[in-house]
């Protein structure tokens, strides 16, 4: 709220508002967090730019005053339902379907495309009249709303008076006389208007209609769609092609602040369009790199707000732990396992061991100064008891003579590249370099996933026994843990870290 106070006290005045109303809440906190980026987004959006807020119901009514507060009243411009699943029964209410995008403008000069797209082709339009050939034929007005004084428009044409209805023709006597000589002119039956009639006959298949405030045409991204990543909060590509494509221009620049594993980005890039991505999770900006890597290759991109040497490695432990662990685990080519109970393990990494063979490291991160040999041994311990090939410490200093004695206890693994050390020490100064421990991590994070779904497809599973659900060990929370976690992050700055395109890109001929 402070911070809403010093840039806008006018908006700030909003808020104390809803606070009267909703006391100290969540929703009241996650109101005063979003104020302070909205009032942020104001500030870098161009005259002619739109922003778009994606939220569900449940905060969405508030979201549109504070909204309304910042952009203005006058520059709403819509609220977009987006029916993103269908229908499963729910004990209580009616079932969840659909979310809500709120677009605003930042003037009334904004870019906006009115954008088309096939039609249901069970759904026939009214308009259609059967010809003498017994085919179904369009049919379309021949008048425009308003009426006029001067000129034939404003007059009666072959009996029948626009005006009468408040109309005036949209088209010159002379083309309507060509037209009904051609046979163009359908006359309805008991002296309706006349229309025009379409020269080839009606085809369904080639009906487009324009898209309105209610999306039912894009499905939320499920199990088996081609473009998942396993991100929990992933947005199909469609929509954000569909926001980008009617709100901007090819060479604009899109933002996307909260940008998750960067479906707005793919998309921007696909679209020719500039883009800025930031999130706060390190795991969003690595599977980011994995999604261009795999899709968009040819993408020029810098990335800012991650340590760059050893100093900001060491000041990123201080701050965040979690975060530096995260960070770390991305860095030696594992994926983090995410907050809570850890069982001794932070990441993991799948390694090559040969042709068809995978390995697996786990991967212990010790941030604070103070680490000695015993967690070396833990981390052994871990290994053993996850039956896994290799283990990865990490620390911030060098490791004492003690600790490297301990990992040298550990024995030898052989690797494509050679013999190696199955426990290895990592430091933030490695870190900083970019880790050497010897092993091939080809997958990727996009690629991890769709090799994961193409081994599903070919073997289903055989649902386990009893027996064996009960000897099986609990389930580790998922690998990858990215939306909601503004709440779990709160303290770090809005502009860490983040992915920015340079302005000069040379784009690859896409398909
Ligand atoms: C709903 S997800 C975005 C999903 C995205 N549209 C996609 O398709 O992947 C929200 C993202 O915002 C990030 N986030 C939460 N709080 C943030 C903050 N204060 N600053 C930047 N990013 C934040 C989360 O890490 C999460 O990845």
């Amino acid at each position: 709220m402070e911070g809403v106070r010093r840039a806008d006290v006018r908006i700030f005045q909003v808020l104390r508002a809803l606070q009267g109303f909703l006391g100290q809440s969540d929703v009241m906190a996650y109101l005063a967090m979003m104020t302070v980026r909205l009032l942020e987004m104001r500030r870098v959006l161009r005259s002619t730019g739109s922003i778009y807020l994606h939220c569900d119901p449940t905060a969405s009514h508030y979201l549109k005053i504070v909204l309304d507060a910042i952009f203005g009243q006058q520059n709403f411009r819509g609220e977009i339902i987006w029916r993103r699943t269908n229908a499963r029964a729910t004990t209580g209410r009616w079932p969840r379907l659909h979310d809500t995008l709120l677009h605003y403008s930042k003037s009334d000069a904004f870019v906006f495309r009115s954008l088309k797209v096939k039609a249901d082709e069970n759904k026939l339009p009214h308009t259609l009249i059967t010809g003498k050939d017994g085919k179904k034929y369009q049919t379309y007005e021949l008048t425009g709303p308003g009426v006029t004084k001067d000129g034939e428009s404003g007059r009666p044409w072959r009996g029948f008076n626009p005006a009468k209805y408040g109309r005036h023709w949209a088209n010159s006597h002379g083309t309507m006389d060509m037209w009904e000589e051609a046979g163009l002119i359908h006359w309805p039956a008991k002296n309706g208007f006349p229309r025009r009639k379409s020269v080839a006959p009606f085809d369904p298949s080639q009906r487009e209609v324009v898209v309105g405030d209610v999306w039912t045409d894009i499905d939320r991204i499920n199990q088996s769609s081609k473009e998942r990543l396993g991100y929990p909060t992933q947005k199909p590509l469609a929509l954000l092609e569909r926001i980008i494509s009617a709100s901007s221009n090819a060479g604009d620049t899109i933002l996307d602040p909260f940008c998750g594993c960067g479906t707005a980005i793919h998309a921007a890039e696909r679209l020719n369009r500039n883009w800025i991505g930031i999130d706060i999770t390190y795991l969003a900006i690595q599977v980011i790199e994995d999604r261009i890597k795999t899709w968009l290759p040819a993408t020029k991109y810098a990335i800012e707000g991650i340590p760059k040497d050893e100093f900001a490695a060491r000041k990123l432990a201080e701050r965040d732990p979690y975060v530096f662990q995260e960070w770390a685990v991305g860095r030696v080519g594992g994926q983090p396992r995410g907050r809570g109970p850890d069982k001794g393990i932070d990441g993991e990494i799948a390694f090559i061991r040969g042709p068809g063979r995978y390995g697996r490291a786990i991967v212990s991160v010790k941030g604070g100064k103070n680490v000695g040999p015993d967690a070396v041994r833990i981390l052994k311990a871990v290994v053993e008891r996850e039956d896994a090939d290799m283990g990865v410490f990490i620390c911030l200093n060098d490791p004492t003579a003690d600790m490297r004695t301990e990992a040298a206890l550990g024995g030898r693994i052989v690797l494509p590249g050679g013999e190696r050390a199955k426990i290895q020490i990592v430091t933030a100064a490695d870190l900083a370099r970019g880790p050497n421990l010897g092993i091939l991590t080809e997958l990727n994070i996009v690629t991890a996933t769709l090799a994961a779904r193409t081994e599903k497809r070919k073997k289903p599973p055989k649902s386990p026994t009893p027996e064996e659900l009960r000897a099986q060990p609990p389930l580790p929370p998922m690998p990858i843990k990215g939306g909601k976690a503004g709440k779990q992050q709160p303290t770090l700055p809005l502009d860490e870290p983040i992915l920015v395109q340079p302005k000069e890109v040379t784009r690859r001929k896409r398909s």
